[in-house]
């Protein structure tokens, strides 16, 4: 059994320098889900998946997963960011998709267990690095009728990334995505591969047109401004109010980083309105800043957003930064790397 592994030296990285590409680490957890009870789970040094043909995950992608990072803090902790939420919306995607929730606690415990036994993979405070965690759960057992898997494997791995938008801060372009990501009351606030599926062809038509990312409008009316592929999005108004865009049809995946950010802002006395945001509204100049926020995106300024017709500018936001997603990134950042007080109790100690 692999216990500790924090008196191993740090690997030698270009920590500063990293993308956010897949990089095999020393150890994975993983468990598994059979005759009806999650077993013990363990740390394994075998970071590959052998599976019958007829898993039930190759053919009707019963998969969901979740994503956050481990930090190094000021003083040297190993910390991660209200992993509570993150095991609480996993179990809610598996129970949309018929999977059995990993318990919640255990959960925790996971990432605990395979974060301490990669500390030497956690880049160190500062390099703006973090190792990412990523939670996944597939169906395991053979199905060929279209119904669930009887067995499932839940695996945490982990891989020390950089930036996900190449630039780090600087503003990116968006364009309106031609294509649909969820329907409503689809499976859009959920954490399933699936989703990610239908977001493929539209990614790229934006990369090759030179675009960073898509904006998905309401897939019902085309009206209302949903998210990107991977990552919520958030306006500024003129008055410097943060608007947060709703989903009338439940098709938004709640984001932690947006709800954390929403209680900055108001622990920032910035105004905050949560509440649908049409396309038209956007196009008509109502906004100075939009910023796209996630574990992977943190917060990613976006400069401009094009559609067939128009092309967004947003004024505060266009050439850096704008003030507001620079007060609601350096405080969300430094309550996760332990400069700024964690005064909710999100950061959870690791070693
Ligand atoms: N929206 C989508 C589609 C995502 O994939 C993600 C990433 O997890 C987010 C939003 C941001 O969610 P969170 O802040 O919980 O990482
Ligand atoms: C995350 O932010 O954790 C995600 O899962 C988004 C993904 C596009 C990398």
């Amino acid at each position: 059994m692999i216990t500790e592994n924090l008196g191993a030296k740090k690997k030698q990285l270009d920590w500063s320098n990293l993308d956010f590409n897949y990089r095999k680490t020393d150890y994975s957890f993983v468990s598994n889900w059979k005759n009806g009870a999650w077993d013990a789970g363990e740390l394994t040094a075998d970071h590959t998946i052998t599976l019958s043909e007829c898993a039930g995950i190759f053919h009707y992608c019963q998969e969901v997963f979740e994503g956050l990072k481990a930090y190094t803090t000021r003083d040297g902790d190993i910390v991660c960011f209200r992993p509570d939420l993150n095991a609480r919306r996993m179990a809610d995607s598996a129970e949309r998709l018929v999977m059995p929730p990993y318990p919640q606690d255990r959960f925790v415990d996971a990432v605990e267990q395979v974060v301490r036994a990669n500390a030497a993979w956690v880049p160190p405070f500062g390099s703006g690095a973090t190792l990412y965690v990523r939670p996944l759960m597939i169906a395991t057992g053979d199905v060929i009728g279209v119904k669930p898997a009887d067995e499932y494997q839940f695996r945490i791995l982990v891989t020390p990334v950089g930036p996900y938008f190449k630039g780090g801060a600087k503003p990116i372009r968006l364009c309106v995505a031609r294509y649909d990501r969820a329907a409503p009351h689809g499976t859009g606030n959920i954490k399933a591969g699936l989703n990610y599926a239908m977001s493929l062809k539209s990614g790229m038509d934006a990369h090759a047109a030179g675009f960073a990312e898509n904006l998905y409008l309401d897939s019902q009316s085309r009206t209302y401004v949903e998210e990107t592929g991977g990552a919520n999005v958030l306006f500024v108004d003129r008055s410097g109010k943060l608007v947060v865009p709703v989903s009338h049809t439940d098709s938004i995946l709640p984001s932690i980083t947006r709800r954390s950010l929403v209680q900055v802002a108001r622990d920032l006395d910035v105004d905050v309105e949560e509440r649908p945001v049409t396309w038209d509204e956007v196009a008509s100049g109502a906004f100075v800043e939009c910023g796209l926020c996630g574990t992977a995106a943190v917060i990613s300024p976006v400069g401009e957003i094009h559609d067939d017709k128009d092309v967004v500018t947003f004024e505060e936001g266009h050439e850096c930064m704008g003030p507001v997603m620079t007060r609601l990134r350096e405080t969300l950042t430094g309550i996760q790397d332990g400069t700024v007080e964690d005064v909710h109790g999100w950061v959870h100690k690791i070693c």
